[in-house]
């Protein structure tokens, strides 16, 4: 991921290159049919999405196929602009997004948003503070649920990177974390895991959650 914000030319870029070879237009697949089956579980009693980090508002139709209404947010403010630019929805959509550094805080109030999903951010947090604090600003904000994605390590896939870093000698620019680790740091922030996906279970080390908040904000005041 990158580490200064994505400036405008980049993000038409990003969006036309990212998931334009086979195996990320499967992987884009898999994480859309995931997300489709945690939506229809969650939709009744859920009315707006905050999906963060956006992008280029990836998940944006998907989110809005599914009656929610959408609150992007992004570090850059260019990737927040193209995924709340109403020309590429199709319908009445009710959207709208801000900029922030996650990892500083979100700047919304307590117990308002009744679904947060974080797609492809957690395995960019390599220090587990900081994904602790940010699973404690989606427990904050969130009013019950969180879908978040993240590597989950496996002997086999710790092989298969240990070798692609030996012949590549590239770095490794993932995280990814045991089992053990994940439900520790989830169940310390305050969630439940009501349910979780392989994506490709045994080929591909992304997993994505539906995570439930198991008091509220204000029950852990009293
Ligand atoms: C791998 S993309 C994932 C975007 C989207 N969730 C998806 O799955 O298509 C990561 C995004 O995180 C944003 N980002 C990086 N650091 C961030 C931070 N500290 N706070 C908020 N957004 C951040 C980047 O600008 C980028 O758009």
């Amino acid at each position: 991921m990158k580490n200064k914000s994505f400036q405008k030319h980049e993000v038409a870029e990003y969006e036309r290159k990212r998931y334009r070879g086979l195996d990320q237009r499967l992987v884009h697949k898999r994480e859309r049919k995931i997300l489709e089956s945690i939506f229809k579980e969650i939709q009744g009693d859920s009315l707006q999405v905050l999906d963060i980090p956006c992008g280029y508002g990836r998940f944006s139709q998907l989110c809005l196929k599914h009656g929610f209404s959408l609150v992007n947010s992004d570090i850059s403010f260019h990737m927040v602009q193209r995924a709340v630019n109403r020309k590429r929805f199709n319908m009445e959509a009710s959207v709208c997004g801000f900029v922030c550094d996650a990892k500083q805080g979100i700047p919304v109030k307590t117990e308002i948003i009744p679904v947060v999903l974080s797609m492809r951010f957690f395995h960019h947090l390599h220090e587990a503070d900081d994904r602790l604090f940010i699973l404690k600003e989606f427990y904050r904000v969130s009013l019950k649920w969180v879908v978040l994605s993240y590597y989950k390590s496996h002997a086999l896939h710790r092989l298969q990177r240990k070798l692609r870093k030996a012949v590549k000698k590239a770095k490794t620019r993932i995280k990814m974390i045991s089992r053990k680790e994940f439900h520790r740091e989830i169940t310390e922030s305050g969630f439940e895991v009501v349910k979780e996906y392989s994506l490709f279970p045994g080929l591909h080390a992304q997993h994505i959650v539906l995570l439930r908040k198991v008091k509220s904000e204000s029950e852990t005041r009293l």
